[in-house]
């Protein structure tokens, strides 16, 4: 049974993370779609609320699972049975990055691979970041974020204010 891990902040969930989930849940038995910290950001949504948001979205797509975890990525990959790390590539600066992680995680754990997935180009220039911003300006952010958690993004942005 070969089991992936899609990890990330997810803070929120967009529509370039789910097609990565959607293209990736095509090739692998299982995919956990892995709700982490990362130190260096302040979220906005609550782990638990981001792992709902995921669940929200992804609930047609029967052997994808959303959880949180809180602390190394590879220790939980190993925790789930997981082989393999997947992450989504947009840019060639996401590359620099990702490839220092791949290797940081190899370092930590040779038994878990990961593989990178290019952005669907309709996607590439979507972040998190982006939706939250453009949200809290009140912009229109429907193109950027699944139909069925546009209306928790907008209140929580609301509630912020
Ligand atoms: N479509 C749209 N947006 C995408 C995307 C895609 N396909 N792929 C990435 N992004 C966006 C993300 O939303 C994120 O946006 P933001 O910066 O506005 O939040 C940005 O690109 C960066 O994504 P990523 O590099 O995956 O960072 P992340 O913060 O989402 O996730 C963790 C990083 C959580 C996976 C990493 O910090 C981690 O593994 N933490 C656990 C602790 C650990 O093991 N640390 C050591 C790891 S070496």
């Amino acid at each position: 049974m070969s089991i992936a891990i899609y990890p990330g902040s997810f803070d929120p969930v967009t529509c370039g993370h789910l097609d990565i989930i959607r293209r990736s849940s095509k090739m692998f038995d299982t995919v956990i779609v892995a709700v982490l910290n990362n130190s260096a950001k302040k979220p906005l949504f609550s782990l638990t609320e981001r792992v709902a948001l995921i669940e929200k979205c992804t609930a047609d797509i029967p052997n994808c699972k959303a959880m949180c975890f809180d602390g190394l990525l590879v220790d939980f990959a190993e925790q789930q049975g997981a082989t393999a790390i997947i992450k989504g590539l947009r840019t060639i600066s996401d590359f620099e990055y990702e490839y220092q992680m791949a290797q940081l995680n190899k370092n930590l754990n040779s038994n878990i691979e990961t593989l990178f997935m290019v952005t669907n180009a309709n996607y590439s220039y979507i972040s998190s970041s982006v939706v939250k911003e453009i949200a809290s300006l009140g912009g229109d952010f429907t193109s950027l974020v699944p139909d069925e958690i546009y209306e928790n993004v907008r209140q929580k942005i609301e509630k912020g204010r």
